[in-house]
């Protein structure tokens, strides 16, 4: 399947150059600084040079709203009216009537489709700039707050019945996606569901800058990507309140995507 847009890892880079000074330093999610806010806006400028258009169309422009498919690789190919398919991998009855939330929403492509299937959309991300956006384009169930506005957040600690993510596990390293992982846990319901859209390369299929999940984050290539296997995943969570609840790859999306759940604490 082609992707609907150009989003990182698919841009073709030389090798990286290995070595400490291309390590770019990272911090949790409450504790994100401008570096993280400006590296992202920056991104966002290059984005929409590309797709203005498809960031910049309101919810009101897409008229239809299908049926969900009841299955999850299904739903991946949903077209709303018109456009790019979905892209997103979850089940049904975990979006339907359900208070969604998404880390590294973006623009709010995502939560402007969902809004109409979704009781309520949070959405969060590093890009103040996006975050903007998204506030434009998306219904009035859809809310946006920056990553590190804690006390905008508190309100929606354990309220979520399911996190999503498109296009976002598959750039977070070892580091990251652990601190994502203990963020999210203070909004998802005990049995709340996580949807993680880990990277998994097809070896079929021409590859850019791939790293494994060890490896730091880097300054000359923001857009890499991360693989990981199903032993990664487990020892990401391990010491943390989820359990895998299933994984399913797909080849064609180049994807682990696995659906952990919220257990309670201990
Ligand atoms: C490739 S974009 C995907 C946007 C959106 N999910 C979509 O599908 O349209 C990745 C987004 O994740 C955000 N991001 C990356 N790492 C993040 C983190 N640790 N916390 C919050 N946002 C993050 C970036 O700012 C960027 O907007």
């Amino acid at each position: 399947m082609k992707l609907p847009f150009s989003f990182p890892g698919a841009r073709r880079a030389a090798p990286p150059s290995a070595g400490p000074a291309d390590e770019l330093p990272a911090s949790p999610p409450f504790e994100c600084t401008e570096r993280e806010i400006e590296r992202w806006n920056a991104e966002w400028i290059e984005y929409l040079k590309r797709e203005w258009e498809l960031q910049l169309t309101p919810h009101t422009d897409y008229p239809d709203k299908p049926p969900l498919p009841d299955s999850p690789l299904g739903l991946l190919q949903l077209r709303l009216g018109h456009g790019w398919p979905i892209a997103l991998y979850a089940d049904r009855d975990a979006l339907e009537g359900r208070r969604v939330m998404e880390m590294g929403c973006g623009c709010g492509n995502l939560g402007k489709l969902l809004g109409r299937y979704v009781e309520s959309y949070l959405g969060t991300d590093y890009s103040t700039l996006a975050l903007k956006i998204a506030r434009l384009v998306s219904p009035p169930n859809c809310a946006y707050v920056h990553v590190a506005d804690r006390a905008g957040l508190a309100p929606f600690f354990h309220t979520i019945d399911t996190v999503v993510g498109r296009y976002f596990w598959i750039h977070q390293n070892f580091q990251l996606a652990g601190w994502n992982l203990d963020f999210l846990a203070l909004f998802l319901k005990p049995g709340g569901r996580l949807y993680a859209d880990f990277y998994w390369p097809n070896p079929a299929m021409e590859q850019a800058v791939v790293f494994t999940p060890d490896h730091a984050l880097s300054r000359a290539y923001p857009s890499a990507t991360f693989r990981y296997t199903a032993e990664d995943v487990r020892r990401l969570i391990a010491g943390r309140p989820f359990r895998v609840l299933r994984e399913e790859i797909s080849p064609e999306m180049q994807r682990r995507y696995t659906v952990l759940e919220r257990l309670t604490d201990r």
